[in-house]
């Protein structure tokens, strides 16, 4: 078993997908090794989540591939996905929590799907997840009781349930505070110096994403515009890459709006603003 090491942990390649007209991922490439943090980031509706959706297999590609633990997953189907997904654990941008069961019931929820262990043990792995993210005593709330931070760490305690080998997250850190994306961001760091998780998160709050990247690809309108370590993204001569890492309301980066910023319009953000010249001042980071 040599080569399982060197062996991508995921493998994306000439990635394509068209929506009707709209070609929203365009020949999007990149491999991320074990214990790696790829960090993609762009602005709203350049096709961030689509690219993270296809990767877990919940959408096909209109062509190109995708390898998972070496496995091509591009067209597996529900039954073959699922002792793939058994190893990975995914934070949607929502939380996506179940508003009927608490707290601790949707973090149980792989745990008691994927395993035959004891209700006792189950809550025992429930009450370590929580207090790994900060919620210890929080177990009994539902979702609708608690604020949209609180439900994001819920469901990364969630992704964390089965120990995954790998952490999709989708902007883990919006709606949290400053302290909070601390938090979050050592708990990824931890995980992936000291138990060789690898992780791809999407995220456009900059402070998290130089703290937690080893590697990081910046999208624009569905291809890679830059890549490469945090010290060659800072000093990239592409100006896309300057406006964005810099959060600059003036610049090449189009305006876009997507399904993101409804996403985000129902939970915490204030509208983007539209000046008159039709820019988008950007959320600050
Ligand atoms: N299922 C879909 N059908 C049609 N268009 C979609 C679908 N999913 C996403 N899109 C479009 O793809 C673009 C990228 O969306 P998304 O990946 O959510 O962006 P991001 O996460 O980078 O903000 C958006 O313009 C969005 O409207
Ligand atoms: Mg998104």
């Amino acid at each position: 078993m040599n080569d399982v090491d060197t062996t991508p942990v995921i493998e994306v390649t000439d990635l394509v997908r068209v929506f009707g007209k709209r070609t929203v991922l365009n020949g999007v490439s990149f491999k991320i090794h074990r214990g790696e943090t790829m960090v993609i980031m762009g602005g709203s509706g350049c096709g961030k989540s689509t690219l993270l959706r296809h990767i877990i297999g919940a959408m096909k590609p209109t062509s190109g591939s995708i390898k998972i633990f070496g496995e091509d997953i591009t067209h597996m189907d529900e039954r073959e996905l699922a002792s793939i997904r058994r190893r990975f654990g995914m934070l949607f941008q929502s939380g996506a929590l179940l508003a009927s069961m608490t707290v601790g019931e949707n973090v149980a929820l792989p745990i008691s799907e994927h395993s035959q262990l004891s209700d006792d043990d189950v809550d025992q792995i429930v009450k370590r997840k929580l207090q790994m993210v900060g919620l210890t005593g929080f177990e009994h709330l539902k979702p609708a009781e608690i604020s949209g931070g609180m439900k994001k760490r819920v469901g990364l305690a969630r992704a964390l349930a089965l120990d995954p080998e790998l952490l999709f997250s989708d902007e883990p850190t919006s709606g949290l505070d400053p302290i909070m994306t601390a938090v979050v961001d050592k708990l990824t760091l931890e995980l992936t110096r000291e138990s060789g998780m690898t992780a791809l998160v999407v995220t456009h709050d900059m402070t998290s994403a130089f703290r937690i990247a080893s590697n990081m690809i910046m999208l624009g309108r569905g291809s890679i515009i830059a890549q490469g370590t945090p010290a060659e993204i800072r000093s990239s001569p592409n100006p896309e890459v300057q406006q964005f890492i810099n959060g600059e309301a003036d610049g090449p980066v189009p305006l876009n709006l997507s399904q993101d910023d409804h996403e985000h319009r129902q939970h915490v953000a204030p509208r983007p603003l539209i000046s008159a010249r039709g820019r988008l001042s950007r959320k600050m980071p």
